[in-house]
């Protein structure tokens, strides 16, 4: 099936997704998205400087790194500001229905992988939250090795894996996910590539996407998501916290991993429509 043709599935009903009611999307659609992208940045950073926002300053540290993930994930915050923008806001909303979404497909791909201790290799997974909450939902055995460019969030993923009762299922490599030949990689049964692709151009998804291909057996999945900017918070998120991810559709993120040996693709809309969580499957033949 051509990428384009990917079919897109709903996401299962038992999984407890956020969802705005409609009043607070009008809200959101029609005063605060529009203030919140005109006002003066500088304004805004100031206002955000002042209210202690940690939220603010980890994106001002790495916009869109792993501690802005973090407490959007957490969901409870301590400054009022944060308050505000992690529950109120759809990006953060959106975030943790594509990390329930994940975890939950993570969990079915590595019940159907056949493997007596499935090997689930995570790209750019900051400490591994995702699959972490994948390793907790089902009884099969599995592994995960973590890749991530940043020595600090793997070591908030030790003491996360420590405080799951997963120590010695979780792997640790601090790498640059560009840069995988020569590392210690056992043969992943299912990549995971969530939450990374929208900080690589194309031909840096197309080159990790290949390179993890080689390592993979035909017909084994691949984990990935795209984001769209129809959260309408875009020149907020780029003036005022610095975030410059790379928009993608479905389509466009198939392709890449089309073009990088990958085919049979399903698609997972979050509700609210700003992720997609897609699954593909390493093609036979597919030229490494
Ligand atoms: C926003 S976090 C997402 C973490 C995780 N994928 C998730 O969705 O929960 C992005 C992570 O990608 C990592 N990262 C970005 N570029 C990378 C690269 N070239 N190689 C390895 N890790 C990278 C960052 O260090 C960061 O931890």
């Amino acid at each position: 099936m051509p990428p384009g043709a990917a079919p897109i599935r709903r996401p299962p009903p038992e999984l407890a997704f956020e969802t705005p009611s409609l009043p607070r999307r009008l809200l959101s659609r029609y005063l605060v998205n529009p203030v919140a992208n005109c006002i003066p940045a500088g304004l805004l950073r100031a206002l955000l400087r002042f209210a202690k926002s940690q939220l603010a300053e980890a994106n001002w540290i790495e916009p869109g790194g792993w501690r802005s993930m973090v407490i959007s994930y957490n969901g409870c915050c301590q400054q009022v500001a944060d308050r505000i923008l992690v529950n109120a806001g759809i990006v953060p909303m959106a975030l943790r229905n594509r990390k329930r979404l994940a975890a939950h497909l993570i969990a079915k791909l590595i019940e159907q992988s056949g493997a007596r201790t499935p090997h689930v290799l995570c790209l750019g997974a900051g400490p591994g939250w995702i699959v972490m909450d994948a390793l907790a939902q089902t009884h099969t055995p599995a592994r995960a090795t973590l890749v991530d460019l940043s020595a600090e969030a793997l070591a908030f993923g030790r003491r996360l894996a420590s405080e799951r009762g997963l120590e010695g299922r979780v792997e640790f490599i601090q790498a640059d996910i560009r840069q995988l030949d020569g590392q210690p990689i056992d043969p992943p049964d299912l990549v995971k590539m969530v939450g990374i692709c929208e900080y690589l151009s194309d031909e840096q998804v197309v080159a990790a996407a290949r390179e993890v291909g080689r390592m993979m057996r035909p017909g084994k999945p691949i984990i990935f998501s795209s984001v769209s900017c129809t959260h309408g918070a875009e020149p907020f998120l780029r003036r005022v916290l610095g975030l410059h991810l790379t928009y993608r559709s479905p389509v466009a993120a198939c392709r890449l991993a089309g073009r990088a040996g990958f085919g049979d693709f399903e698609v997972y809309p979050e509700p609210l429509g700003v992720y997609h969580v897609i699954v593909g499957r390493r093609r036979c033949g597919a030229g490494a």
